[in-house]
């Protein structure tokens, strides 16, 4: 990383009271975008898929994260696994679909195949080859492990259990149960913004009565709350009495989580919507989104998707649209940083203290401060 960028690098925390906001450079500087990669991304647990896309043997999907390709697979004693997507002869890709069914990995370059379990087991016209032991060039883990039917996939050394990590959430959204829930659908949106803009703006309410004028009719902003936990935060958000909303059926609370660092689990009732967001480029991300319902294919279950659909498409368009603005203008120049409001931004004051400790953890780590 540039040296001037690491010597100004201040990575000090300060009560939400006299905090400033991050540096606008860290969300358009290249060597912020590598740095967020190698420090944040691929040192956190990083949400991958569902149990419900791995029904068979040998059913898999594919994705990026953090710039890397990986695979998710069912191998045939029914364990999941997750590789990076590259062969060990020269780096081709395994695959280039993002879901299927196979009976064993084939490498698209030379045809290297692999068992499901990662075994290299078939090198073609290789004969000749000296001190070559194909157990050795067996595909890379990642590590995996999963919470309620989600899969998560970590990069490096977990310094906490996922287990741990959620730790609280399952008591509290009780009796909704997550692993008993089928993916419906995917979506992407492209947003010309840096990732860690989109997480700020999902964690704090302050912007709902100016971006979301529709949103604000129903909903009842004095009680919007937030809730912080040691990796996680709870936003809350009631609906007003008067308001007709699809989320208001009585039937129980809505739960607005987000996990550091890119994580987010919006949970009502018999459905779940998992945003995961990807950092392709400084200036750039991949909001995807996941639904998940009981029962997808069921007329109920069309008709939650049809809603849902609906309604989050707006507000993401304004979401977007102020994201967007918000990116141009750190790009300016003009603005540096600013403050937060200790009542309402306590998530996003969170989020920023998180990103400090973990860049810190990753410098101290590997002596570059
Ligand atoms: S790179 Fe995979 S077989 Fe050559
Ligand atoms: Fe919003």
């Amino acid at each position: 990383m540039n040296k001037k960028l690491l010597i100004n690098l201040d990575l000090q925390i300060l009560p939400i009271e006299q905090a400033q906001t991050t540096p606008a450079a860290w969300a358009y500087e290249a060597d912020f975008h590598t740095l967020d990669l190698n420090a944040v991304l691929r040192q956190s647990w990083q949400y991958a898929g569902h149990i419900s896309q791995l029904k068979k043997v040998g059913d898999f999907f594919a994705l990026t994260i953090a710039e890397r390709s990986i695979v998710i697979i069912k191998d045939a004693e029914g364990a999941i696994y997750a590789y990076y997507n590259i062969c060990k002869h020269r780096g081709g890709p395994l695959t280039n679909e993002t879901e299927g069914n196979i009976s064993r990995f084939k490498c698209m370059y030379h045809g290297w195949t692999y068992n499901l379990s990662g075994e290299l087991k078939g090198i073609p016209e290789f004969s000749g080859a000296e001190k070559f032991e194909p157990c050795d060039y067996g595909l890379s883990e990642l590590k995996l492990d999963i919470w309620q039917g989600l899969i998560f996939v970590h990069m490096g050394n977990p310094q906490i259990a996922l287990s741990n990590l959620l730790s609280g959430i399952e008591e509290r959204i009780s009796p909704i149960a997550l692993d008993k829930l089928e993916l419906a659908t995917q979506t992407v949106d492209t947003i010309n913004c840096n990732w860690k803009l989109y997480c700020e703006n999902y964690q704090e309410g302050y912007h709902l009565p100016h971006v979301h004028p529709n949103l604000s009719k129903l909903l009842d902003y004095k009680s919007y709350r937030t809730e912080l936990f040691d990796n996680y935060s709870l936003q809350y958000s009631p609906f007003k009495a008067s308001s007709e909303s699809i989320y208001k059926d009585g039937s129980g609370e809505a739960y607005y989580y987000f996990i550091f660092p890119n994580i987010m689990l919006n949970i009502l009732p018999g459905r779940l919507q998992v945003n995961r967001i990807n950092a392709v480029e400084a200036g750039r991300c991949n909001v995807h989104f996941d639904y998940f319902y009981k029962d997808p294919k069921s007329v109920e279950g069309q008709k939650f998707l049809k809603d849902d659909l609906e309604y989050s498409i707006e507000i993401q368009k304004e979401d977007i649209s102020i994201c967007e603005a918000v990116q141009r203008n750190l790009a300016s120049g003009i603005y540096k940083q600013g403050r937060f409001s200790p009542k309402r931004e306590t998530g996003v004051h969170q989020f920023q203290s998180l990103l400090k400790q973990a860049y810190k953890r990753y410098l101290e780590q590997n002596d570059e401060r």
